[in-house]
């Protein structure tokens, strides 16, 4: 080959290697199989910092707590619920918190105390994921229930054994109580079937389905419109009077 024609060679294998991928035809490509598109809008990452502070607080306001209340915190992890509760129901009512982690209750109760406008509370740790840690109140005493981003309902645990926890917890509650319950966006379950169990175990759903804002949930730490649904999802489960 001479210098003229490698140097035409050149050219061709150099616009061959420079053409941008979308540029060529595409009558040969086989289409990508996308992703459904999320639910919500991708946040900046400054908001999506701050999509869980924007998730309790939208949870917080949908629990209409009132002076008295006597209210349990299923999992109480740091304790952002069970302090704001103990604060609103005040010195008339009562708020016990659990949590399966030994250290992060140790950590709750050396929190500085609330002062003696705030609700006493009670904190005990359960050490079998199935377990109340309130078994020993007596019947129709709650008004409140919350688990929020403490309990996956999935298929590690038998259905059975999740109505018979349930049920545990519908005992205490008062005719007319509320079980407020979030799940955490990575939960292995559908919103359905969270509903189905909760039903199952005996609690009312009447307009039990809240939906949480797009500003309430992290698109970014649940990407897909499946973990979205889940993010969004607040069951608010009652007691029948
Ligand atoms: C992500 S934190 C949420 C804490 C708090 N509810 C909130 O929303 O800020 C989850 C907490 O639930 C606790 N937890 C997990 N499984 C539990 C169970 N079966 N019973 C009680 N606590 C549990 C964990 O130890 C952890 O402290």
């Amino acid at each position: 080959m001479d210098g003229k024609a490698k140097w035409a060679m050149g050219q061709v294998l150099g616009s061959l290697l420079l053409v941008p991928a979308c540029d060529k035809p595409r009558a040969s490509v086989v289409p990508l199989q996308m992703p459904p598109p999320p639910v919500c809008p991708i946040q900046t990452p400054d908001a999506a910092a701050k999509a869980v502070d924007r998730m309790r607080e939208a949870i917080l306001a949908e629990l209409a707590l009132q002076p008295g209340m006597q209210a349990g915190d299923i999992g109480t992890g740091g304790g952002w619920f069970t302090v704001r509760v103990a604060r609103a129901v005040g010195k008339s009512g009562r708020v016990f918190g659990t949590d399966i982690d030994a250290a992060t209750l140790e950590g709750l109760r050396n929190a500085p105390a609330l002062g003696e406008d705030a609700a006493p509370i009670r904190l005990t740790q359960v050490t079998a994921e199935r377990e109340t840690g309130l078994d020993d109140l007596p019947a129709n005493s709650l008004d409140l229930l919350l688990m929020i981003d403490s309990l996956c309902f999935d298929s590690r645990v038998p259905q059975a054994t999740n109505i018979a926890y349930l049920q545990r917890f519908l005992r205490l509650l008062k005719p007319g109580g509320r079980l407020v319950h979030h799940m955490d966006c990575t939960c292995r379950t559908r919103v359905a079937d969270v509903e189905a169990l909760f039903a199952a175990a005996g609690f009312a759903l009447p307009n039990g389905r809240k939906t949480l804002r797009c500003e309430a949930v992290s698109a970014q730490a649940c990407p897909t419109a499946e973990a979205q649904e889940r993010a969004r999802f607040l069951g608010v489960f009652r007691k029948a009077r």
